[in-house]
């Protein structure tokens, strides 16, 4: 049985970027109806024509398509009557103040945070690789490692002797490397002391950390999350925190990843985050001669992406250089574009972007923003 209550948890987090507030808050859904698993959800945009209206859609169709049951999804659009309209205004100027310093992320960053069911399936690899190569694509990325205790972003990157330091406002300015930016603990802690201090925090308030604390760039387009194994309080934390983050879930070719399929899916539903898709890593091995052989068996991803009803992103192959360059922090994507796993990667990287388009700042509420004060100064004849 689809949940309303679930509808409207992940209607939440679609976001109006200029806003900076989700529609639901900002009284935009106007309805819910449920038919077995066929949703409509009824949205009044601030005018008809409004140039989000189709990222405003796309959003609400892959996260309410992202819950479990959901068949299919309908979105119908109608426009705001004048009091509608001033009456958003009103309270998204009210949610500004009271959310006076919520992350250092700009609402307009996309979040994709890189999850599994399990340990060691690729999830740094394919975070740091999947970032640079997005950044190949000529978009400003992030990269954070949510992995506080266990993290391996530093030497993936080849910074381990990176020192971070803070700027006027006592905010940490995160390394610029490979053309992203990065935190990682790894990179502030350099001493066993401060490490253990670190331990000591609760996971969930190291993240909040590097959200708040952190000088990420406001024109970052990406922010790429590589989550650690296992814990749901991390993806709970994310979510309270950057409603507008998102999942993909990486998974080895193994066939029992049905079972881990049914976990993440259920951390997802629980934390309202949708999945983007799913990509399967250490998709076999092919030899130079073009052998290839399925050293982790066949179908894992195919199955886990049919199993929530998302599409399989990508398939990256078991590849030497991978080792390699984790190792030496020369990723592969940079180091040896042209091996068969960063062509994955590179491919990859080029679907996850067309499915999660960057986000665009030219909203209905920025014109009507400056159309009230236009009207206004008129009235006042301070115009
Ligand atoms: N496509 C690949 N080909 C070859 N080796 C790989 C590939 N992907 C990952 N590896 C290797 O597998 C190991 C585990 O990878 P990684 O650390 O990225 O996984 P993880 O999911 O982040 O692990 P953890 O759960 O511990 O955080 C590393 O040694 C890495 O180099
Ligand atoms: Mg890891």
């Amino acid at each position: 049985m689809v949940n309303p209550a679930d509808v409207e948890g992940v209607l939440r987090g679609v976001i109006d970027p200029e806003l900076g507030s989700d529609i639901v808050e900002l009284g935009m859904l106007r309805d819910i109806t449920i038919d077995g698993g066929d949703v409509t959800v009824t949205i009044a945009l601030t005018i008809a024509a409004c140039p989000m209206r189709d990222q405003i859609e796309s959003d609400v169709i892959r996260r309410v398509g992202a819950i479990p049951d959901v068949e299919s999804v309908t979105v119908e659009v109608g426009a705001m009557t004048q009091q509608q309209r001033s009456e958003l205004m009103s309270t998204a100027r009210f949610k500004a103040r009271e959310d006076a310093e919520p992350t250092m992320v700009s609402p307009l960053t996309r979040v994709i945070a890189v999850s599994s069911g399990k340990g060691g399936v690729g999830k740094s690899s394919l975070s740091v690789n999947l970032a640079l190569a997005v950044a190949d694509l000529g978009f400003r990325v992030g990269l954070l490692d949510a992995d506080i205790w266990g993290f391996s972003v530093p030497r993936m990157l080849g910074a381990l002797d990176a020192n971070l330091e803070a700027d006027e406002d006592r905010k940490i300015v995160p390394l610029e490397t490979h053309g992203i930016q990065a935190i990682s603990t790894g990179l502030i802690v350099d001493d066993e002391g401060t490490a253990l201090m670190w331990r000591g925090l609760m996971l969930s308030k190291a993240l909040e950390q590097f959200l708040r604390d952190v000088r990420w760039d406001s024109d970052l387009d990406y922010l790429f999350i590589d989550m650690p194994p296992g814990t749901g309080d991390v993806q709970m934390a994310l979510s309270r925190l950057l409603p507008q983050a998102e999942m993909v879930v990486i998974t080895t070719p193994q066939r029992a990843a049905q079972r881990v399929a049914a976990r993440v899916a259920d951390m997802a539903r629980r934390s309202h985050m949708p999945v983007v898709g799913v990509i399967e890593n250490m998709s076999g091995f092919t030899t130079e001669d073009g052998k290839h052989y399925p050293l982790f068996g066949t179908g894992g991803g195919e199955e886990l992406a049919t199993e929530l009803a998302v599409p399989l992103i990508g398939q990256v192959p078991l590849d030497p250089f991978v080792v390699e360059g984790g190792d030496d922090g020369r990723p592969v994507v940079r180091a040896h574009p042209g091996s068969p796993a960063a062509e994955a990667l590179a491919s990859a990287a080029a679907r996850l972007v067309e499915l999660v388009p960057k986000a665009e700042d030219e909203t209905c509420t920025a014109r009507i923003a400056v159309l009230a004060q236009q009207l206004e100064e008129m009235a006042t004849g301070t115009g």
